[in-house]
Formats: C-alpha cells, sequence, structure tokens
C-alpha cells in the first residue's frame, strides 16, 4: 500500500514535528529496558574487577562479583545476561575438555547469577575458542577446522550448560548442523524449556577486535575465521543460514555484528517474522567510547541513536554492553 500524501501546502510534515508531545504521539519505535541483553565478562577469583582497555567502562569480573552485577542488572529491569569467560591460557587445550567441565568458569557463573537474581534469564556462548589452544571456534585438524567433531564437542558443551541451569543457549560458532543436535541433545536429556538463540547470521568481522582481548583469544587465534564465520559481501546466504536454524530447532536467531548488518536485520525480520536480536559488538561499541572520551561526539546520545536504530531496523532485542547505562537511563 502507498501512503497517500497531499500536495504542499496541504500537507507540511514538519506540523508532525513541532513539538515533544507531537512528536511521542507519531513516534514509530522506542527503545525499552526489556530489549537488553547485557554481555558480560566473567574471570576467576574472588572481588576482582578488572577493566578491559579495549573496552571502556567494560570490566572482567569474579564470579562473586558477576553475580552481584546480574542483582544489579534485574533490578534495573534488564531480561537477559550472557557470559563470557576469560579463560586461564593453563586451561587452554586441543581437546577443549574445559569446555563442557561442569565447574568451568561459566557454569559456576551461571549457577551464581540463578541464585542470586533467579528472575534474570542467562544466556550462555556455545564455541570452543575461549577453550581452544590455537584460539578457533571449532577443532583445527592439519590446518583444517574441522565440522562434524566440533559439533559432538558443542553438544556436550550445551548440556553442561543447560544442567547448570542456563535458560537460552547462544551458539555462536557458525558450524553447520550444530543446532539440530544441540536441540535433539537438549530434549532427549529432558531440558525441553532450554532456548537456543542462534548466532545464525555471524559474519568474519574486524569489529570483534577488541572482545578477542577481553576474553583473552587475540594472542591464542592463528589466521582468520572465514571459513566458518560469514563474507561481509552476501545478504541472501543469511536468509538460508536463518532458515536452516529455524528448521533446527532454533528459538530466537541473531545478526552479528549489528550496526554495520542492519539491512539483514530487517530482510530477516520480514521474512521469518522469527524473534530477531543483533549484536551491537565489541567494536561498535569501542567506537562509540573511543569518540565520546575525545569530546567528539555525545556518548549518550549516539548510544541511544544507534540502539533505536536496531529497533527500526526490526529487532526484538539487542546484545550490547551498554545495557545498564541504557537501562539507568530508561529508567529515568
Ligand atoms: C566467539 C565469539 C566472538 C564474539 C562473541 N562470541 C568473537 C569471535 O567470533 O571471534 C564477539 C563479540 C563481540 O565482539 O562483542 N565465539
Amino acid at each position: 500500500m502507498k501512503p497517500t500524501v497531499a500536495p504542499y501546502p496541504l500537507a507540511r510534515f514538519r506540523r508532525a514535528r513541532q513539538s515533544d508531545a507531537i512528536r511521542g504521539l507519531v513516534r514509530e519505535n522506542s527503545l525499552g529496558i526489556q530489549d537488553l541483553i547485557w554481555p558480560v565478562f566473567v574471570r576467576d577469583g574472588e572481588g576482582i574487577e578488572e577493566p578491559v582497555p579495549s573496552m571502556p567502562g567494560v570490566m572482567r569480573r569474579s564470579v562473586d562479583l558477576i553475580a552481584r552485577a546480574a542483582t544489579e542488572a534485574q533490578a534495573l529491569g534488564i531480561p537477559a545476561i550472557c557470559i563470557f569467560p576469560y579463560t586461564d591460557t593453563a586451561l587452554k587445550t586441543e581437546d577443549c575438555a574445559e569446555a563442557w567441565n561442569p565447574d568451568n568458569l561459566s557454569n559456576r557463573a551461571i549457577r551464581a547469577i540463578k541464585a542470586a537474581a533467579p528472575d534474570i534469564a542467562v544466556m550462555t556462548d556455545v564455541a570452543l575458542d575461549p577453550y581452544n589452544i590455537n584460539g578457533h571456534d571449532g577443532y583445527v585438524v592439519d590446518g583444517e577446522i574441522v565440522n562434524d567433531r566440533t559439533v559432538e564437542a558443542l553438544v556436550k558443551m550445551t548440556l553442561a550448560q543447560a544442567e547448570a541451569g542456563a535458560d537460552i543457549i547462544g551458539p555462536s560458532d557458525m558450524m553447520d548442523g550444530r543446532i539440530g543436535e544441540m536441540r535433539r541433545a537438549l530434549e532427549s536429556a529432558g531440558h525441553q524449556r532450554v532456548m537456543i538463540l542462534s548466532y545464525a547470521a555471524k559474519y568474519a568481522s574486524a569489529f570483534y577486535g577488541p572482545f578477542r582481548d577481553a576474553v583473552g583469544a587475540s594472542g591464542a587465534l592463528t589466521g582468520d575465521k572465514k571459513t566458518y564465520q560469514m563474507d561481509p559481501a552476501n545478504t541472501d546466504e543469511a536468509l538460508r543460514l536463518i532458515e536452516r536454524d529455524l528448521s533446527e530447532g532454533a528459538d530466537m536467531v541473531m545478526i552479528k555484528p549489528g550496526l554495520p548488518y542492519l539491512d539483514i536485520c530487517r530482510r530477516v525480520k520480514d521474512t521469518f517474522g522469527a524473534p530477531t536480536y543483533a549484536y551491537q559488538v565489541s567494536g561498535e561499541y569501542a567506537m562509540i567510547q573511543a569518540a565520546a572520551q575525545n569530546g567528539w561526539i555525545d556518548g549518550e546520545k549516539v548510544m541511544l541513536e544507534s540502539l533505536l536504530a536496531f529497533k527500526r531496523a526490526g529487532c526484538n532485542g539487542i546484545l550490547t554492553y551498554f545495557a545498564p547505562q541504557v537501562a539507568r537511563i530508561l529508567q529515568g
């Protein structure tokens, strides 16, 4: 349907922009606290909160302080928190066995959050990179990232996280066939309630740089992730991946990175109508913070505008390191 527009001066669009009240009346999209998923970094130790240099304002926290942060997030009304572990180099191996250790950092953090803040949903990351000696999301055999053996490991990792109490499993590995295998394993282990938010369209992006510092994977990573993460030049492939993951039992889907890929968000939402999320990744966060710290932009306004853009593009929610800051503003 093509909207009818009266000719000037019968139609004056500026009438609808004349005051806060009128602008509010005609506003099409809004950002709410319920749209936020907060990614956090967990490290070992106790009482530790250490800044991540490439992500000003972001901390790595020990499990006890992650639980406290989750309690604060819950009080702010943030619906979900997503855990990423900063794993000790000594625990990184070729077989990545730490990934499904019931007492690894992530699983301890899940239990601690569930005990301290039972109303906040806990999301996880499923990929081998924090535990892999070479920093890849999958097993490397003769220089190749192998798919099917990796999927077996991811399934074990998924079950350990579900066992620890995770509400939402977040496979970020981009292996083929993992959603179906994970879903079947969850069903047969009695975890019918556990959701899967698939990083279905995850691009091989340079915007992940600061994150790899935050989880200590930058040093370990050899080569790039282009044989499993998507080519930034592609759009149709993203739709096929989303369709595939939904057909294998994903409850929700994600596009990653965020702002540079809003066209994908819009197409995905229009095509499938499934719960759709975007990840405003570390590099996007770092760019805004760096420019704000230099006084080159108004950090708070840019933050809010960037997040509203995701809503306009059709996203149901956004993973963002800004979550607590935004929630405080939105709470007034
Ligand atoms: C790893 C993973 C990455 C991110 C989330 N999970 C990095 C990567 O794929 O190399 C990136 C998040 C960010 O940049 O904020 N599986």
